[in-house]
């Protein structure tokens, strides 16, 4: 990057990633601009908001357990901090989790995942039947035992997203509604090309697109491949005398997962389906019949509550699920990309690591 001060930043995409490393580019004095067309909908909207640092890790991405640790123990202060800069709240809640196998079956795997989140140092306490009943009594009377992931939280995603567009305005952050559709690498700095709004400049760019498709003018840089996995989440909103679940349920249900995330005002979301179906966002009857009926095996109230909405969101993959954060071959252009299923988890880790890479760069 040379030994040039970062004066400027651009930051393309505005999900929770891109805006979060915003957020604290913004807090440390840096002139930052934020570009996107539709800023903190995608994949952010559409997410449920679990901060799940160890039950969203798959065999074999292991790896990720460190940064997820990491990550939410940033998340106390991160909520804090954009809920102080915003003036308003973001319902992060540090409940713990319930894990549960709605059958036989599902209860067998539900413990060998238990095992194997031990052997990886994780809490998990173990629940009978009446502290099941006590904790959760909402939850289908069947379920005679289950797992408490003490370590597990969630917020509010689109509280957080919203909060984070009103916190950038405080600090100053323009926010442009355009797509940015080339990167021009300059040698005294980079043009942004904007597909209505014209072109911007800046000293370095952050690209923190989620799963759309490389921009013209990043190909050679280096950019890890991102495929888009879409995800169908639900919505449903309180109605007067039926209780909810009090903390975030994780269960298997016949072999497929699910988890319900209870809101303050009653509403919870259901979620998700995993599709490889590219970057078609639509949400599938199949999908919506098929959360469905497995959330109503662990917690029979989803047939009283109110159907508000299907969501879809693009979870941006990498081939190893593993999330790229760093500068690519030209050091002005830096990539947050590849958060998968933890992008509002990894969000304030992916901020602190940016913040870093620039300040750096600021000092060479
Ligand atoms: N982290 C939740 C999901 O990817 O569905």
């Amino acid at each position: 990057m040379g030994s040039t001060r970062v004066e400027s930043v651009g930051v393309v995409g505005g999900g929770v990633i891109g805006m979060s490393i915003a957020f604290e580019l913004a807090s440390e004095g840096i002139d930052v601009v934020v570009i996107d067309p539709a800023p903190g909908h995608g994949a952010s909207w559409a997410a449920a908001g679990m901060l799940a640092p160890a039950s969203e890790v798959a065999p074999g991405e292991e790896r990720l357990l460190q940064d997820l640790a990491d990550a939410a123990a940033l998340w106390p202060s991160f909520a804090a901090r954009v809920g102080e800069a915003s003036g308003s709240v973001v319902e992060y809640r540090q409940t713990g989790s319930v894990l549960v196998g709605a059958t036989p079956s599902d209860a067998r795997d539900v413990t060998r995942t238990v095992k194997s989140l031990r052997s990886a140092g994780i809490v998990v306490e173990q629940l009978d039947g009446d502290e099941l009943a006590e904790r959760e009594p909402s939850l289908a009377a069947s379920l005679r035992s289950a797992w408490l992931l003490p370590g597990d939280h969630s917020v509010d995603n689109r509280r957080l997203v919203a909060a984070l567009l009103e916190a950038l305005k405080a600090l100053g952050v323009r926010i442009i509604e355009d797509r940015c559709s080339r990167v021009d690498l300059e040698p005294r700095g980079l043009r942004l090309g904007l597909e209505r709004v014209g072109d911007v400049r800046c000293d370095v760019c952050v690209l923190a697109t989620g799963a759309t498709s490389p921009i013209a003018g990043t190909e050679a840089l280096g950019l890890p491949v991102v495929r888009p996995v879409r995800g169908v989440t639900l919505r449903l909103g309180a109605v007067e005398g039926i209780a909810i679940p009090k903390g975030p349920i994780r269960a298997l249900v016949n072999s497929a997962a699910c988890y319900l995330v209870p809101r303050e005002d009653g509403s919870i979301v259901i979620g998700a389906t995993s599709e490889e179906q590219g970057h078609r966002a639509i949400a599938l009857a199949g999908g919506v019949h098929r959360l469905l009926d497995a959330a109503r095996l662990v917690f029979p109230g989803v047939d009283e509550l109110s159907f508000d909405e299907a969501s879809v969101g693009l979870r941006p993959a990498t081939t190893d699920h593993l999330p790229f954060v760093g500068a690519l071959r030209d050091e002005r252009v830096i990539a947050a990309v590849g958060h998968y299923r933890n992008g509002v988890l990894l969000a304030p880790l992916a901020a602190a690591t940016i913040a870093t890479i620039v300040r750096r760069a600021s000092c060479a």
